[in-house]
């Protein structure tokens, strides 16, 4: 028989609301003949407050033999800024070579867009994980005194790129639209810039069937407001791709539905599956957050597994739902209805479909 061997990771504020939810559904949804083993990892502020670490080795260790992560959310207004983002999150996905950031964005029905007209909008974000701004390089000279200079410095390989870059191709291929965006900002950041779109017009060569596109990233935010349904597959730099897939999220029903992949496509590392959006602090606790994007990461999780059946019934199940909700009520809080249904009645209505 199948097994699943999965770790947990609620992590911090809501992060342990919405994981719940997500097992859950997943439960519910699995084959009868697949054996799912969850193991739960207590990483996170609660964790750091405690013992002062983010994550060990020997946890690192452990998780790497897990089939893949699903995490909650990461960060608590108690630890510094970037010590558990640095530390925990940022370091699972470098230590597990996640240089996919999968980012899908859909309009699905009933829900709240400030886009006037409700455009289709259906397009995946393939942000790359591992380089650009992110890697920590950089420093600060004459820290604190008036002469003091920062500097934040973006990598960029031609092998991490080039990688990133063949499978946002082959993502574009299989989809029928076939069509693919690069997002860069190559008229001021002229080294990788340059270097992004000279590897991207080359792996294009082999894939005649995708249309190409270019973008600079300041005029993508406006076609992401104005013409969304000009895109199918974009792909870009770890930074960039973060602030767009925000953007994308709330164009598209708010953060309470906007789920993410961190994948390793060579299967060397187990990928990583979570809510685009934080902890949420202040709604903790309340029974107001939105799982659905939770849920939703537990679809792609399901697809990168092999469960394609599985991850399409949990995608229909979101839909059905979201096509059920009374009110629209976009923000983090909740995308849609949620002054109705708390975090666990949403959870078990989406349960109930995938089973039924
Ligand atoms: C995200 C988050 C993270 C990022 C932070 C928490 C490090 O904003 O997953 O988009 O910037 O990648
Ligand atoms: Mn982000």
């Amino acid at each position: 028989s199948r097994s699943l061997n999965l770790a947990v990771i609620p992590g911090d504020g809501i992060g342990q609301e919405v994981v719940a939810q997500g097992l859950k559904v997943l439960s519910a949804v699995l084959p009868q003949d697949v054996k799912l083993e969850t193991r739960e990892y207590d990483l996170g502020a609660k964790r750091w407050h405690r013992t002062g670490e983010t994550l060990p080795e020997a946890e690192l260790d452990a998780l790497r033999h897990h089939d893949a992560i699903l995490l909650g959310a990461i960060g608590d207004p108690s630890v510094p800024a970037g010590v558990l983002e640095r530390g925990l999150l940022l370091k699972l996905r470098f230590a597990f070579d996640h240089y996919v950031n999968l980012r899908p964005s859909k309009l699905f029905p009933n829900t709240a867009t400030p886009l006037a007209g409700r455009p289709e909008i259906d397009f995946v974000v393939v942000r790359e994980g591992t380089e650009g701004p992110y890697t920590g390089n950089g420093g600060s000279l004459r820290t604190g005194t008036p002469a003091e200079v920062a500097t934040e410095v973006s990598v960029n390989t031609a092998y991490g790129v080039e990688r990133v870059v063949r499978d946002a191709f082959a993502r574009a291929d299989a989809r029928p639209r076939r069509k693919l965006t690069l997002v860069h900002k190559n008229n001021v950041l002229v080294h990788a810039g340059h270097m992004w779109k000279r590897i991207f017009d080359k792996v294009a060569e082999e894939y005649p069937a995708v249309t190409t596109d270019y973008l600079h990233v300041d005029a993508a935010t406006i076609f992401f407001v104005t013409q969304p349904e000009r895109f199918d597959v974009i792909v870009t730099d770890n930074l960039f791709g973060d602030i767009l897939t925000d953007l994308a999220a709330a164009v598209t029903g708010g953060i309470g539905l906007a789920a993410s992949g961190n994948i390793n496509p060579t299967g060397e590392f187990p990928s990583m599956f979570e809510p685009v959006h934080g902890s949420a602090p202040d709604i903790a606790g309340t029974g107001k957050a939105d799982p659905t994007a939770t849920v939703l990461s537990v679809a792609l999780l399901l697809r990168h597994l092999g469960h394609e059946a599985e991850a399409v019934r949990v995608e229909e199940a979101v839909a059905a739902d979201l096509a059920a909700r009374g009110e629209s009520r976009p923000g983090p809080e909740g995308s849609a209805g949620g002054s109705l249904r708390t975090t666990d009645e949403i959870g078990d209505a989406l349960a109930v479909r995938v089973a039924g």
